[in-house]
């Protein structure tokens, strides 16, 4: 086995779209999903391009109620490449016969190929083989190489190169309620081998602008007309069609050089000329390739984890390969965040979550520049942010659980439970502490540069206005510092059974991690002083580090203030009845029940502590808090919260077999297992053809390069 490719033999329908997402080519700046040149979406194949930070707003009706979403709009397509033989039809999925179908992801050198025979219904047999690229070199440049052989026909070959922007965002069953037809078409040209597409997207006007020269060589032209002349224009489309004459066994290469540029590109008059004059001067495929080769060789220089295993290894080259297409070098220069399904889906619309708390630990000490552009992304947002907090009666900044283009809170309102079929409210925007995650990283890009001009600049301004946000948030109650009304990470729970009111009190790892900003917050003030901060927020922030209140029962943190109180759910009654219990949310409601009763989690929630502490870390913070707290105590309440959760988030597994590898080296296994496994293995039942489960994938890489 070769740890740097993946390969799928033969074609499985039920698979494609898994397919599609893990042979994802992307560079950070735009992605495009490994799908078929020949397909459309269709229930099985599903061509998505994904352009990084490239959202529109579109209004809906659901359950009775006009909503907005904003999703990372599926921009047009630029793969369309087929063939017809003697003036047959088209080819086209399901138009004929696959005698041989290969796909091969090569992740070190960043190319997808294909190998496919077929044969037609009047048993002409075509051998193609096919590779393509996104360039890491030239962000704004894709191409696709097609060699295709006559193998036992002779006659007209013609090949049809087009430009598709009438796609829409169509590729999460659960949104198909919604309004997705994000792009509207501006024009199209062809000449000269040259097609272009214009569009724009609906309410945010980006214009995307794609141009492909598609070149041809071998066969014999009957009509003269190889550099052009088969052009054709519809609205929202435009191809490009040859013909040329072929002998069994002859070869015909046809090359499609693409690229893309959208309005909000530097360095630029407009998008349309951008995108001509870059087709125009792209060089070969070879050209390209070897280019984008030597891109990648750099990046993997910076980027190899090892392992010993080779299976372990191509699943760990595979996580890295698509953590660095999301979050490239590329992105230093954009003004983008890192969607928690990368570039190549469109589950959760794209939104920016707090996943990336997960990739900072793998990116900052390799890719500095990259985190650091994370976090101009977060930084650029601070005004919405303060506005936020302003607006809901507080101070600092309140960044959203779901973050897209302006940095307005993007959680959407109402959620589609799919097995119950019933639309539901959507609470989980009470997870304020993506604030605490925003500043957690912060500090890990300035532990990994030492760079205090950072902390005294824009990393700081991020790190004080989180801090302020919390001081205020928090309530001082009986000698204790408190906050109400919140989320953990446990979606599960979004507020008691019986109150109104949503949310819970004292979250744990919410004040913990409260404690937490503030022992940093005063750490950054003794590195780069106390500029704009009055003494009475020092007070406060030392008070913090204090007086925080945290939760016990039996022995262990309670995960909420209240959690004591809650019943204890039949396990085994619920694995036996339905097997995979990953989202007992759904389950639950499905039966007219509700999380919100039990002591379950969905993720690792109290554990987090232990996760990004450390159990040291957490122990000194608790401590100084003035609860009692040894390592007896850490064990247990590890023991408590595994047997209470059953993993619905990919984020799950690599917190736990993180936490176990530390605290008990042996019992972390089956947890490495599944996380490594996750999105190879398509663990959450199906959701990583929606897109790719980035925290998880650079979570993974992270455990193998803890000794
Ligand atoms: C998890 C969140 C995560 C989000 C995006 C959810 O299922 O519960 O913690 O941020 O997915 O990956």
């Amino acid at each position: 086995m070769d740890p740097w490719l993946l390969t799928y033999d033969g074609f499985d329908p039920a698979r494609e779209g898994l397919r599609e997402a893990l042979t994802t080519l992307g560079n950070g700046y735009f992605a495009t999903r490994g799908t078929v040149p020949e397909a459309r979406a269709d229930g099985t194949h599903y061509p998505g391009t994904y352009v990084a930070g490239c959202y529109d707003r579109l209004f809906s009706q659901v359950a009775g109620r006009s909503v907005d979403n904003e999703d990372l709009v599926n921009a047009p397509n630029w793969l369309p490449l087929t063939f017809r033989a003697d003036g047959g039809d088209w080819f086209a999925p399901g138009h004929a016969e696959i005698l041989t179908c290969r796909h091969v992801l090569d992740m070190r050198q960043g190319t997808l190929s294909r190998l496919l025979r077929i044969r037609d219904r009047r048993g002409r047999v075509v051998w193609l083989e096919q590779r393509r690229l996104v360039s890491m070199d030239d962000p704004h440049l894709a191409a696709l190489s097609t060699t295709i052989v006559a193998e036992n026909w002779s006659g007209t070959l013609e090949i049809r190169s087009a430009l598709d922007g009438r796609v829409v965002n169509d590729g999460v069953a659960r949104y198909r309620g919604l309004n997705g037809r994000h792009l509207v078409p501006i024009c199209a040209h062809a000449s000269h081998g040259v097609i272009e597409l214009l569009t724009r997207t609906a309410t945010s006007r980006v214009e995307i602008a794609l141009a492909a020269r598609t070149t041809l060589a071998g066969g014999r032209c009957p009509t003269g007309t190889r550099g052009g002349g088969g052009e054709r224009v519809e609205e929202g489309w435009v191809g490009d069609d040859r013909a040329v004459e072929v002998t069994a066994g002859e070869e015909v290469v046809v090359e499609k050089v693409v690229a893309l540029y959208t309005s909000r590109d530097r360095a630029i008059a407009e998008s349309e000329a951008a995108a001509r004059s870059a087709v125009v001067r792209a060089g070969s495929f070879e050209a390209l390739l070897k280019r984008h080769r030597r891109a990648w060789e750099r990046l993997w220089r910076r980027a190899h984890v090892a392992a010993e295993d080779t299976g372990v290894q191509r699943i760990l080259n595979l996580y890295v390969f698509h953590l660095l297409q999301t979050a490239s070098p590329h992105i230093a220069e954009l003004d983008a965040g890192l969607p928690a399904r990368g570039l190549h889906g469109e589950a959760y619309r794209g939104h920016v979550f707090w996943d990336e708390l997960f990739v900072f630990p793998f990116l900052a000490p390799r890719f500095p520049e990259i985190t650091r552009a994370l976090l101009r992304y977060r930084w650029r947002r601070l005004p919405e942010a303060r506005w936020a907090a302003r607006a809901a009666g507080h101070s600092g900044a309140m960044f959203p659980w779901q973050s897209g283009s302006d940095g307005r809170e993007e959680t959407p309102e109402l959620h589609l439970n799919p097995r119950s079929g019933r639309w539901l409210p959507d609470r989980s925007h009470l997870q304020r502490h993506i604030g605490l995650a925003v500043a957690f990283n912060v500090w890990q890009h300035y532990l990994a540069t030492k760079d205090t001009g950072f902390l005294a600049g824009f990393g700081g301004e991020l790190l004080l206005e989180v801090a302020r946000f919390f001081a205020s948030l928090a309530t001082w109650e009986n000698g204790r510092y408190v906050i109400r009304g919140v989320m953990g990470p446990d979606e599960y729970h979004d507020g008691y059974p019986g109150r109104a009111e949503p949310g819970l009190d004292n979250n744990a790892y919410t004040n913990v991690m409260t404690a937490w900003l503030m022992r940093r917050v005063l750490d950054m003030i003794a590195l780069v002083g106390s500029e704009g901060v009055s003494r009475e927020e020092i007070d406060r922030f030392t008070g913090m580090t204090r007086r925080m209140r945290v939760d016990f029962h039996d022995g262990v943190i309670s995960q909420f203030e209240g959690y004591a109180a809650l019943e204890e759910l039949d396990w085994a009654a619920y694995r036996e009845k339905y097997g995979d219990i990953r989202r007992l949310d759904r389950i639950l409601e499905a039966e007219d029940d509700t999380p919100n009763r039990y002591k379950v989690s969905k993720q690792a929630d109290v554990l987090m502590l232990f996760h990004l502490l450390g159990a040291r870390g957490l122990g000194e913070i608790l401590t100084g808090l003035g609860y009692e707290w040894d390592a007896a105590a850490a064990e247990r309440t590890v023991d408590y919260y595994l047997a209470r959760t059953c993993h619905g988030s990919t984020l799950s597994a690599v917190v736990h077999a993180g936490v176990l590898a530390r605290m008990r080296p042996g019992a972390s296994e089956p947890f490495l297992v599944e996380a490594l496994n996750g999105d190879v293995g398509d663990l959450q039942g199906g959701t990583t053809a929606e897109g790719i489960h980035l925290g998880a994938m650079a979570g993974v890489a992270v455990l193998f390069e803890t000794p």
